[in-house]
């Protein structure tokens, strides 16, 4: 049986059906991204791992490019708001969608469904027994750890923090999300940290003595979530990875989110994800 994921929160309720539209509070760069925030008057409180499908209210499909969908993004942290509650993202502009988001000024409107998708669970609630979190985030995939970070902290739950990036244009987020903690840093290019892979950090922790009493949880590109897999597997320690897919809906309808399972079929990671067991997946995709 599938872990229980967090809860959102005592209050939270299921997402509200249908778009709403949320006004821009904040938008700032954050090293080589941008953190924007929204203030979600009607959403239930999100939980770690979860997304949100989002396209700004103005300019989505004009400039005479293609009409598209909204573009899945993961909640990096929540807030109060005088209503509802603040929701912050981490963006990287690769593409008309992500670079329409990184443009936002406050004030401006985005639509937003969701939360959707599943969400991390605790250690213990992983593996039986586990009691400690290792947080392996690389590039963009740092943002859904920052608000894991912060509920575990909440639950006492011990947590360790290794981020890679690959050079600072490709960074971001770390203090705007991970200010408040001590944080193992590599990099591709040198410029912080150890000089390589943020899973030649894992590696090394996991060589270490207690690395079967803790769960690791892991959000980056594919080629360093099947690392992460690989490693853990390896090791015999139990992970969860927050997987990507190309989403046109968020919520099970279309079938383009769909990932092949071990033992044949397939799961829509938008409804059965996108955190997932490493078990649940016979590899990490990638190129
Ligand atoms: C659950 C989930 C959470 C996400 N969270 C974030 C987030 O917090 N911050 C963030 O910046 N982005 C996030 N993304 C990624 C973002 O949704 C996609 O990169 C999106 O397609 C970008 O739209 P675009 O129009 O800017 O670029 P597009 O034109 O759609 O794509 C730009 C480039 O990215 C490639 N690409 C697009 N989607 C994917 C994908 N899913 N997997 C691999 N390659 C892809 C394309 O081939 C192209 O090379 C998330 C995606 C998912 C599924
Ligand atoms: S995005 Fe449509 S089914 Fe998953």
């Amino acid at each position: 049986m599938d872990p229980a994921p967090l809860p959102r929160s005592e209050a939270a309720g299921p997402a509200p059906f249908g778009r709403r539209p949320c006004e821009v509070s904040e938008n700032r760069a954050s090293g080589g991204y941008r953190v924007f925030s929204l203030l979600d008057r009607e959403g239930p409180e999100p939980a770690p791992g979860q997304f949100y499908m989002l396209a700004t209210e103005r300019h989505w499909s004009e400039r005479g490019e293609r009409p598209f969908l909204p573009r899945a993004i993961s909640v990096a942290e929540t807030g109060p708001a005088a209503a509802g509650v603040r929701l912050d993202f981490l963006v990287e502009g690769v593409g008309p969608g992500t670079d329409r988001l990184c443009e936002l000024a406050t004030g401006d409107r985005v639509w937003v469904t969701g939360p959707l998708g599943n969400a991390f669970s605790e250690p213990r609630q992983v593996r039986p027994g586990a009691a400690g979190a290792i947080l392996v985030g690389g590039g963009i995939g740092v943002a859904p750890l920052a608000l894991l970070r912060r509920r575990f902290g909440e639950r006492n739950v011990p947590v360790r923090v290794l981020l890679g990036f690959r050079d600072q244009t490709h960074s971001g987020g770390l203090d705007d999300l991970f200010g408040c903690c001590e944080v193992r840093l590599a990099s591709e290019d040198g410029h912080a940290g150890h000089r390589g892979y943020v899973t030649d950090l894992l590696a090394a922790m996991l060589a270490g003595d207690d690395a079967g009493s803790a769960v690791v949880y892991s959000c980056g590109p594919p080629a360093m979530l099947e690392a992460v897999r690989s490693l853990c597997a390896g090791r015999e320690v139990a992970c969860q990875l927050a997987l990507e897919s190309p989403m046109a809906c968020g919520f099970g309808a279309c079938f383009g989110c769909a990932v092949p399972k071990p033992d044949g079929g397939y799961m829509r990671l938008c409804i059965d994800g996108p955190v997932v067991r490493g078990d649940q997946v016979a590899e990490v995709p990638h190129a």
